[in-house]
């Protein structure tokens, strides 16, 4: 079982996961850090880039791409690019994004530097998934290609122009890969994320929640604000 932190606003969130950045990047100025997408990360881009932190020497991985053209509005690549990358000082040769390379991806993560990563912040899907690690993703999953769930599917379309145009499939770091994270700081964001952050949580460690494979690691923090 985890301690769910509850704050007072979303605002409250975002400068939360930030000070946890800033403390690792200022204590350790080679960090490698896995960083999420999704809407509730946007509020700790936009304070992390206010903060105008150096991070010359930082390098970062992503934890999932959908499998589409890179360039595409939507894309998570776009996405890193337009809210964090193309406003602070990293290098994009630094900037990491899982491709169909798994196993380099894998090897990169944390093998090639014989280190593992130092922090792992985390969103979290209404079905439970992290990263794209949907229901039924086994523990042991390291970085693949997978198929999204109808939730996420739905979950995700208001991104799109429509439901069709969500991309079924993706490439994902596994639970086995983001377990390797030294920290792991999990952000959820609204009133409909609570039931799921609490069956995570508190209840039964089980693949069909994958992100109840958090309460087996022994650094981890979770933030939510409704
Ligand atoms: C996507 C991402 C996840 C993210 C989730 C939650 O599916 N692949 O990494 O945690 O969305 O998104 P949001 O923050 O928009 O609720």
């Amino acid at each position: 079982m985890k301690t769910i932190n509850k704050l007072s606003s979303y605002k409250e969130l975002s400068s939360t996961v930030a000070d946890i950045i800033e403390y690792q990047i200022q204590k350790e100025p080679l960090s490698r850090l896995v960083l999420p997408t999704g809407s509730t990360p946007l509020g700790l881009y936009e304070e992390l880039v206010n903060r105008e932190l150096d991070w010359s020497s930082i390098m970062t991985f992503n934890l999932d791409v959908y499998i589409m053209n890179p360039n595409h509005p939507q894309s998570y690549q776009t996405f890193m690019k337009k809210h964090f990358f193309n406003k602070i000082n990293i290098y994009p040769n630094r900037c990491h994004f899982p491709d169909r390379n798994v196993e380099v991806y894998e090897q990169l993560l944390r093998i090639d530097f014989n280190t593992l990563p130092d922090l792992c912040i985390l969103g979290i899907g209404t079905n439970g998934h992290i990263a794209f690690n949907e229901p039924g993703s086994s523990f042991d999953s390291r970085t693949r290609v997978v198929s999204l769930s109808e939730q996420t599917i739905k979950d995700n379309s208001r991104f799109f122009d429509s439901i069709e145009d969500v991309p079924k499939q993706a490439i994902t770091i596994g639970l086995k890969t983001i377990m390797g994270s030294k920290k792991i700081v999990l952000m959820a964001n609204g009133k409909h994320k609570k039931d799921i952050l609490e069956q995570a949580m508190y209840g039964k460690i089980t693949e069909d929640v994958p992100a109840s494979i958090l309460q087996k690691h022994d650094n981890v923090e979770v933030f939510y604000c409704d």
